[in-house]
């Protein structure tokens, strides 16, 4: 019998890439989503980083119903609540303290904090979170180190962020404890600016496709 996957589980288990927005002006978060979407692109972090980005998350919110649509770099108990408060459907943060921790253990938010060793998934286990990112993923082993974690920590999903781009991509999508890869290269900052929605299209299109082998 097969166990039904933990929310978080099932969100990252949606798309093989998640995009990690850093949005300054909410008034085009809309038609960001749906140049998503468009492009197969269900699953998006808007990282909570500007002044705009709840606004920008409600935004994408009603433009993209069907949307699995997180709130990440949460760092403290307010920050997981606006998040929930906003609507976001998951929380990122790029690491885990006791006060977020049992923030999140007083919710039902699916939550992928962030470990970058050995002893960080051990914490994050012993609050009972088993999909964790890793980060910095390019930054510090790579791919490398989430195969080396699948014999250790087999209940555990990687979902690596922090300078993938798209030839890095299939080195971590075939490792079984990882089905998802978080990345800002599906969103340039160059194509927001020009709202270029065809060209952010293109790219979701080049992101989803890393689903089919
Ligand atoms: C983040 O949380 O901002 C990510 O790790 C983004 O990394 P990238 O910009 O290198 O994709």
């Amino acid at each position: 019998m097969t166990a039904t996957p933990s929310p978080m589980r099932a969100i990252l288990q949606r798309t093989p890439v998640m995009p990690i927005l850093t949005l300054h002006e909410a008034q085009w978060a809309g038609d960001l989503a749906q140049a998503l979407v468009r492009g197969g692109i269900t699953v998006f972090e808007v990282v909570m980083r500007t002044p705009q980005s709840v606004a920008a998350l409600r935004a994408m919110r009603e433009a993209t119903p069907e949307a699995w649509i997180g709130m990440g770099t949460l760092m403290t108990a307010e920050d997981v609540h606006t998040a929930i408060q906003a609507g976001a459907k998951f929380g990122v943060s790029p690491g885990l303290t006791p006060e977020l921790a049992a923030a999140i253990a007083a919710t039902a938010f699916p939550f992928l904090p962030g470990v970058a060793t050995a002893s960080e998934v051990m914490q994050a286990r012993a609050w009972g979170l088993k999909e964790l990112k890793y980060f910095p993923a390019q930054g510090a082993v790579g791919a490398g180190w989430i195969k080396d974690m699948s014999g250790v920590f087999p209940d555990v999903l990687f979902c690596p962020t922090g300078g993938i781009r798209p030839p890095d991509i299939p080195a971590y999508l075939k490792l079984p404890n990882c089905c998802t890869v978080g990345g800002s290269w599906v969103v340039p900052a160059e194509l927001l600016k020009d709202r270029d929605w065809v060209g952010i299209t293109a790219l979701a299109q080049q992101a989803s496709a890393f689903a089919t082998p």
